[in-house]
């Protein structure tokens, strides 16, 4: 691993002088290990930075596109951008008492309703685009007061990212703007606001256009922070932290750069302060004095300072022991701290070998990966940070080790739950380009993310057939480009691509690791002709199915959940799998998708409005390949018998019973008489035709001649009851944190009379949320319902529904009633309570 040298952080800080953010967002700190609830607030600011959240209390509208009357006056006439302070909606007192309230994240698309229109099929039927001005266009506006004591200080106004093209005004005034829907954006707004006062801000945001092929929402989907600092302060995104492994040692090399608004030299040094996992302070160091110049002014500045330190026998970051260590970076000027962060990192050693695939620290390790988008049921892409660790925790249920973030770079609350969690990212752009956005897009990926152990791999793009076929001459320049810049920004890491065709062309030369999308026949032959370069499966499988349906029929949209329907141009799970998992040589690969999301509805179109490609549905409810890929990517004894035994008027039917199962051995039991028994084929799954009749089926499961794990699947009855069940916080479980931001999800399912969950059960499920919370999204999974992810009611899909529903800043209980029917029904609702406890609050505007 190479050491950060003066030239690294010169050529870093080459870009991004606008664009930049603040390294790690600063409470990740305080994040409790492994999915629990985030911690919020206890730990002190470093003094004197404040990094306020900047998410409550704005006030919303809807624009329009094409009619300025109907878009705040904007745009009326060729003078909007002539003078500077003119914007009135910008201002404080401007009315928008008539505005709606809402806390961000925010995503105004997943509240719009369904429309049959084609060309909508690929982000979710959702009325966005030049021929829908009047759903396209979001006004966000908030007032917010600036104390006397912040004079002299930098103000920032920072983006998580934002859904898209947002134009921001600051008091009357024009600040900047940001095209593109997922990187963040930063805008030092200190010359427009008026301390001791009230301020505005307004973000105008115009989801007219989109940059992918899949749903990508709306709005200020992501966190927004009001970054307060010293006018001398570390400079945003510079802070980096490498290590290298020297016997029993970490050499730990780390660099930043500072900045300075005070319009004179400013000498400075740096100091680090290395804390353990267990918050033990285990190696510091410190710089030199050196002279930082006034910004801009780098005549007599050095604003690079460097150090190393070592660590005694560090613990390291796995996917098992994922143990974070903590770098304090302190600027000090005349002894004096003006500014100090914190950067998570991990101690690991990552490697790709040409012959032995993928290693960890050493040991060889499959990725048995899963790309995903960034929406779930009920809120689309506004994802609350607690649903982040959820969603990860679910994919771990299969065993699934790493994520790859298509098709562009993800929220650092996503990255922050893998450092936690112990899962590995490959992290990718969104536009392959070296053109200026691009480079732009790609910078801040590395330099926002490259402290995170858990990423273990850069992708520069995806899929781009252009750049691999007719203009390949040009992809090979433009992947150079984006590959030189990664290597400057962060040589510790590789680089790949997702690419679909021909790797001997295009952009694969420039490439670390080689890799493949589909196409299961070729990366023998680029094996055997190119022996020494790593390959992976950048994108694989894209099996369809719908959880909990047994029966593929396209005249009705649905999909059956055995293993048996892909795309013309994928795999079924136990395909793409067993190539895979039996080369050595093969680093292992990502499967299309783990969740389902919205949008690119395949193989049907309308109504269908969602993907079917997930290994969980929208909600993160296993179907049932989930079991094959636990049978084969964990170690715990598997046995998942399916499908369910109710189906009515089927008598004497043959029925397909499949087994996913990594024991020696199944026998299948039709009310207590053997249907047979099977080997279990290692990475296949078994199956029996059995000819119908109400009961019970049952397997029974043998490893080394010991049976280990019997299931059943009975024949359920009438609808009696509901029964809803939290992920986590019910009372006698400690509660959620009363910050208006955690969540708790629920299930919600209908019995019979003797308590059996109705795996058949649609009944419309209605939800009252009462108490100190408040139900912010609904789902159910299916791919061809178009209820609403936003009113109190859903409709149980093959048996499930969920609900999601988060606390207020008051801690108390949450009280949530299920019921179904209307009045009178014989159908006993079900009730939850779960506890809201009082926490430090993040610190926030
Ligand atoms: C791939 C593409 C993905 C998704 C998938 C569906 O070619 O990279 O974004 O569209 O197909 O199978």
């Amino acid at each position: 691993m190479s050491p950060i040298s003066r030239r690294d952080l010169l050529s870093s800080g080459l870009a991004l002088s606008t664009s930049s953010l603040l390294a790690r967002s600063a409470w990740a700190r305080t994040a409790a290990l492994f999915g629990g609830a985030l911690e919020t607030g206890s730990a002190a600011a470093l003094a004197p930075r404040e990094r306020l959240l900047f998410d409550f209390g704005w006030k919303f509208q809807v624009g329009n596109g094409t009619d300025p009357a109907r878009d705040l006056g904007f745009g009326n006439n060729q003078e909007s951008f002539a003078k500077t302070g003119d914007f009135k909606f910008a201002r404080v007192g401007y009315d928008d008492s008539k505005w709606r309230s809402l806390n961000l994240p925010h995503d105004w698309a997943v509240e719009l309703p369904f429309v049959w229109d084609d060309t909508l099929a690929p982000h979710g039927y959702k009325p966005l685009g030049r021929r829908y001005p009047e759903t396209s266009v979001g006004w966000y506006r908030r007032e917010f007061a600036i104390p006397a004591s912040d004079a002299g200080r930098r103000i920032a106004l920072e983006f998580d990212g934002a859904f898209r093209d947002v134009l921001v005004f600051v008091n009357g005034c024009f600040i900047g703007r940001n095209d593109n829907g997922y990187a963040p954006f930063r805008f030092d707004i200190t010359d427009f606001l008026v301390v001791g006062q009230k301020n505005c801000i307004v973000a105008r945001v115009d989801a007219t256009f989109g940059d992918g092929w899949f749903y990508e929402g709306a709005g200020l989907y992501r966190h927004v922070w009001l970054t307060k600092t010293d006018s001398v302060h570390l400079a945003p995104w510079e802070s980096v932290v490498r290590v290298t492994l020297e016997g029993q040692f970490a050499a730990v090399e780390m660099g930043t750069r500072v900045e300075n608004h005070t319009g004179e030299v400013a000498p400075s040094t740096v100091t680090w302060e290395i804390l353990d996992p267990a918050g033990k302070t285990v190696a510091t160091a410190d710089t030199h004095e050196q002279p930082v110049g006034p910004c801009c002014d780098t005549r007599f500045s050095e604003d690079g300072f460097i150090a190393s330190a070592h660590i005694d026998h560090p613990v390291f970051w796995s996917v098992d022991t994922p143990n974070l260590y903590t770098a304090i970076v302190t600027v000090k000027t005349g002894g004096t701290v003006r500014d100090a962060e914190r950067i998570t990192f991990g101690v690991r050693t990552v490697r790709f070998d040409a012959d032995h695939g993928f290693l960890l620290n050493g040991q060889p390790l499959k990725i048995q990966g899963t790309c995903n988008h960034q929406d779930h049921a009920g809120v689309g892409a506004a994802v609350p940070d607690r649903l982040q660790a959820f969603r990860v925790a679910v994919l771990q249920g299969m065993g699934c080790n790493g994520i790859r973030t298509s098709h562009n770079m993800p929220t650092p609350e996503l990255v922050e739950a893998c450092d936690r969690m112990g899962m590995m990212m490959m992290c990718e752009t969104r536009q392959m380009s070296s053109n200026p956005e691009g480079m732009a897009q790609l910078e801040a990926m590395i330099k926002r993310y490259r402290n995170s152990p858990s990423i273990i791999i850069w992708s520069i793009g995806n899929e781009e057939w252009r750049l691999q076929g007719e203009d390949a001459e040009e992809g090979a320049k433009i992947a150079a480009t984006m590959v030189r810049r990664c290597h400057e920004l962060d040589p510790t890491r590789v680089v790949g691509a997702a690419v679909n065709g021909d790797n001997e062309k295009g952009v694969s030369d420039a490439l670390d690791i080689v890799g493949f999308n589909y196409g299961l026949n070729r990366p023998d032959g680029y094996h055997k002709e190119h022996p020494a370069r790593p390959i992976y499966g950048s994108e694989t499988a894209s099996t369809i199915s719908q959880r909990g349906c047994y029966q593929t029929d396209s005249l009705r949209n649905t999909l059956s959940a055995y293993d048996v329907n892909h795309t013309t141009w994928s795999q079924l799970a136990e395909e793409w799998w067993t190539f895979y998992a039996t080369r050595e040589w093969e680093a292992g690969g990502f499967a299309w998708t783990g969740f389902d999301y919205r949008g690119e509805p395949t193989p049907y179109q309308w109504p269908s409005i969602n993907s079917n490609f997930g290994i969980v549905d929208m909600c993160g409810f296993p179907k049932d390949n989930f079991f094959y890929y636990k049978s084969w990517w964990t170690k715990e004894p598997v046995l998942h018998l399916f499908p369910h035994w109710t189906w009515d008027g089927r008598d004497g039917e043959e029925i397909p019973v499949w087994v996913h199962s990594n024991l020696d051995e199944v026998e299948l039991f039709l009310n207590g008489k053997s249907q047979g028994r099977q080997k279990v084929t290692r990475l296949s799954h078994v199956e029996w035709k059995v000819r119908y009749e109400a009961g019970a089926i049952e397997a029974r499961g043998w490893k080394d001649g010991k049976l280990v794990l019997t299931e059943k699947r009975e024949t359920t009855g009438p609808i009696a009851s509901l029964r809803l069940t939290a992920d986590r916080a019910t009372l006698d479980r400690g509660g959620i944190n009363a910050d208006g931001e955690d969540v708790v999800v629920l299930t919600v399912e209908a019995l019979d009379n003797a308590g059996r969950a109705i795996p058949t059960a649609s009944n419309l499920v209605n939800f009252k949320v009462t108490g100190e919370g408040a139900l912010i999204g609904v789902g159910n999974g299916d791919s061809n319902c178009h209820e609403s992810d936003k009113e109190p009611r859903r409709s149980l899909y093959n048996g499930l529904a969920q609900a999601i529903v988060q606390s207020t800043k008051t801690a108390g209980t949450i009280v949530i009633e299920a019921s179904t029917g209307g009045r009178g029904s014989t159908v006993a609702p079900a009730k939850i309570e779960i506890a809201t406890k009082r926490v430090e609050l993040r610190a926030a505007v």
